[in-house]
């Protein structure tokens, strides 16, 4: 992203990653990292998208995406891991409007997020760029946390074979 990119994307989010609630996000784990930081990776890589296809709604969409994940995990207890996964998109929503004004769009995009997961099927262009972002970010996580999770225990194997008394 280049720095005048950076600006023009901080200010469309300014205002949600200086809220207080949502900085929350920062002591929740998610994919190996924090929830804030997935967050705002699936809300540049969609501006980023936005911006290069020329989307109308790019603030909009952004917006939205930034705030596809606004939840806790302490507000999903008792859950099991595929309700979690079914039912976070309409605690994020719930969560979001608690702050901020959506529109439909918007709205469709936090709760069909987690589409084929649940039955949300999204309803709309910007609803689809945004879950199909959501689970490339989140594949890429995933892979780059467990592979530095592999090279670090291959180490800690090599450094317990190195230090093995012969
Ligand atoms: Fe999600
Ligand atoms: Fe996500």
């Amino acid at each position: 992203m280049s720095s005048k990119t950076k600006e023009e994307f901080y200010s469309v989010v300014k205002d949600i990653t200086n809220n207080k609630e949502f900085n929350k996000l920062n002591k929740e784990l998610h994919h190996g990292i924090t929830r804030y930081d997935h967050s705002l990776r699936v809300a540049r890589w969609t501006y980023q998208f936005c911006e290069l296809f020329n989307i109308k709604s790019i603030n909009n969409t952004t917006r939205a995406a930034l705030l596809h994940d606004f939840y806790i995990d302490n507000e999903l207890l008792g859950e099991n891991k595929f309700e979690k996964l079914s039912d976070h998109p309409n605690l994020a929503l719930e969560n979001s409007l608690k702050y901020y004004k959506l529109d439909n769009v918007q709205q469709d995009i936090i709760k069909s997020h987690m589409f084929p997961c649940n039955l949300n099927v999204p309803k709309y262009k910007e609803s689809w760029i945004v879950s199909t972002i959501d689970k490339v970010v989140g594949t890429y996580e995933m892979l780059r946390f467990k592979t530095s999770l592999y090279i670090g225990i291959y180490c800690l194997f090599l450094f317990e074979i190195i230090r093995l008394p012969r």
